[in-house]
């Protein structure tokens, strides 16, 4: 293989600048030729293709968000925007892809695989944690580390004042960066899409830590189960305390990405690069123990994200 290309899409997150530098990087040490793609899907629609090399990556990988941007392409749905994307490949003679988003955008990988024969492979990027076939994705290391802080910073002045603080963070219908997030700062209760949660024992337990000391109380609601203000709402009818919500939103997607993120970018877009470059498409690639894997992208997303019992247990367990 020759020539690839390389895109982001859908909702960024950090370390997608390291994995697009380690990917321009593994290419050229193969000898191997880049276009970056901007905009995701939609600049390859588009035709907004831009040649990179070793230099064009140099002091990214401390950078959050993503240098080439990133987008959600309707058009890709459409027959007329999948002959576009295939034709803008064709011109530029490239014969694999590199994809980095979420489950939305390996589809589009994949399409490209079955139906225009083009070899892509898929990095998870995405805060989100919700794909199964990775322990982690890129961007979730950062974007917990993000809202920790935030509660950190909430919790002092919640206790000041004696307030319940609701705090809303990402994750579309996975809970996972509530429950990291809230075994991290000692939340009080983590409200989650994959668990029952009963309001009126959340009010009791409220009551309950007050009774044993505590001057303020935090809980993370996940956006899959409600929005924090309309949660707060609800426990605001429950108890005597003023109750505050707080929705971290859009920040816990930016940031400079943690070492975590780094490292993961840069294995990930290393061994993406690699299985191009021995031949493999429609692959997607991800970590397990601690060890970079692949798997058939329809084989990844198709399995069932399963629900960390076993951590939500324990905050169970240790929150009081
Ligand atoms: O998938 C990443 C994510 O940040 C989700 O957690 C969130 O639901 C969504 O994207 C927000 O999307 P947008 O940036 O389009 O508002």
């Amino acid at each position: 293989m020759k020539r690839i290309g390389l895109l982001t899409s859908g909702g960024d997150a950090p370390g997608m600048n390291a994995a697009i530098r380690a990917a321009v990087r593994t290419a050229v040490h193969y000898g191997m030729e880049v276009y970056g793609v901007m905009r995701g899907y939609a600049g390859l629609i588009d035709d907004e293709l831009v040649p990179m090399d070793a230099g064009s990556v140099s002091n990214i990988a401390s950078r959050g968000g993503t240098i080439l941007r990133t987008a959600r392409c309707l058009e890709l749905l459409e027959k007329e925007g999948q002959d576009k994307a295939a034709a803008t490949l064709r011109k530029y003679g490239i014969e694999g892809l590199v994809v980095i988003g979420g489950d939305g955008s390996f589809m589009g990988a994949k399409m490209l695989t079955e139906q225009y024969g083009v070899s892509t492979i898929g990095i998870p990027g995405t805060i989100d944690n919700d794909l199964e076939y990775t322990d982690y994705t890129l961007g979730f290391d950062t974007a917990v580390n993000t809202c920790i802080d935030a509660v950190d910073k909430l919790r002092d002045t919640m206790e000041s004042h004696e307030r319940v603080a609701v705090v809303e963070v990402m994750g579309r219908h996975c809970g996972d960066i509530a429950l990291y997030t809230g075994l991290a700062t000692g939340a009080d209760t983590v409200v989650l899409p994959e668990a029952p949660y009963d309001i009126g024992e959340i009010a009791a337990r409220i009551e309950k830590t007050r009774a044993a000391g505590k001057h303020c109380n935090i809980i993370i609601v996940a956006e899959g189960v409600m929005s924090g203000e309309a949660f707060a709402e609800r426990i605001r009818s429950l108890v005597k305390y003023d109750v505050r919500a707080t929705n971290i939103g859009h920040i816990q997607r930016g940031g400079m990405p943690t070492m975590a993120d780094r490292v993961l970018g840069a294995r990930l877009g290393n061994r993406a690069v690699t299985l191009l470059h021995g031949g493999a498409a429609n692959r997607v690639v991800g970590i397990r123990k601690n060890e970079i894997v692949d798997f058939d992208i329809i084989e990844a997303v198709s399995m069932k994200k399963r629900f960390d019992s076993k951590l939500y247990e324990t905050l169970q367990t240790i929150s009081m």
